[in-house]
């Protein structure tokens, strides 16, 4: 796999605040590579590393092998970019925007981004009547516009409603298969989950874990959810056992064990019926992604 951006080693402080400590990862071609972590976590800092916009104090980034820095721009001419908040002129349309930042000035390609991110009702507006959400879309569409071969997109998400989330990711999913490399901040790893290819998980600037999302699910705890009708006894009993259960976090009524094997449907079913209580539903759980991230921010925590 071609390598299309190389961080190494990269730390930064604000005066004497460390933020950024050791960070080192790659990110090949066509992939799309998360950052997520909590807010402060240096996600932002990194982003603004990597596009030449702030000066790091050891470290290196690379973009096809070319350096990056505060005063070395000319690998970023492939890489396209939103950063937290779109610089949008009020006074302009939205194509006008496209128009001024595109340079091919292709009518063809501008308008195909906008029948992408379906903004034709608006984008002939003035800027200054745009929601949050159009805006937005207006910052990824500019992010895009010159068939960049690198885009960094920091929280694209923002503000946008359900159906918009899903046409960006559809973007993204599609353009990536085309052979653009991506990589995309977010502190909900659930959203940016749907589209990643890898995530790496940072704290207080430092790289907790990096992982390709097949391993992320494969390493995240499964449960069996039974009904009973007496789960009391039935908890009791399986706590005797020796299975391991779930706290229930909304405290539904219902009793979740953590799948150690593939037979454990079977075995609950003898354990129960040998007490005479009746199996009343059964169900699968997959852990959610948040639970896993908030998991690792805390582990890390133990750790610090
Ligand atoms: N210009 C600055 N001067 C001083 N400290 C800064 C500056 N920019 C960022 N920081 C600090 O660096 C740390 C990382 O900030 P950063 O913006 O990278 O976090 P983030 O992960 O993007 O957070 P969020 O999810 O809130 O966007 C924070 O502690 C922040 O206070
Ligand atoms: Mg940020």
């Amino acid at each position: 796999m071609t390598t299309k951006l190389e961080a190494t080693l990269l730390s930064k402080k604000f005066g004497k605040k460390v933020v950024l400590d050791d960070i080192s990862f790659t990110i090949g071609e066509g992939k799309i590579v998360g950052l997520v972590g909590p807010n402060g976590a240096g996600k932002t800092t990194i982003m603004k590393i990597i596009l030449g916009l702030i000066d790091f104090d050891n470290g290196e980034v690379t973009i096809d092998g070319s350096k990056v820095s505060i005063t070395s721009h000319q690998a970023l001419g492939k890489v396209g970019a939103l950063i937290e908040y779109p610089g949008i002129y009020p006074f302009l349309t939205g194509y006008d925007h496209l128009r001024l930042f595109s340079t091919n000035k292709d009518t063809e390609s501008i308008e195909h981004v906008i029948s992408e991110l379906k903004m034709t009702t608006y984008i002939k507006r003035k800027a200054k009547s745009y929601s949050l959400g159009m805006k937005q879309k207006l910052g990824i569409a500019l992010a895009i516009l010159n068939q960049p071969e690198l885009v960094i997109l920091d929280e694209p998400m923002n503000g946008l409603d359900p159906q918009a989330t899903r046409d960006v990711r559809e973007l993204i999913i599609g353009l990536a298969k085309s052979g653009t490399s991506f990589l995309i901040s977010s502190h909900i790893l659930g959203e940016l989950s749907k589209v990643t290819d890898e995530m790496i998980i940072i704290d207080k600037g430092k790289i907790i874990k990096q992982v390709t999302m097949s391993d992320l699910s494969a390493d995240s705890a499964h449960y069996l959810v039974i009904k009973t009708s007496d789960d009391a006894a039935a908890k009791a009993l399986l706590l005797e056992e020796g299975y391991e259960l779930a706290k229930d976090p909304e405290a539904l009524a219902s009793i979740r064990i953590k799948k150690t094997s593939d037979s454990i449907l079977t075995e609950v079913v003898q354990l129960l019926s040998q007490k005479n209580i009746q199996l009343q539903d059964v169900d699968h759980q997959d852990e959610d992604l948040e639970s896993i991230l908030l998991e690792l921010l805390s582990d890390s925590k133990g750790e610090a």
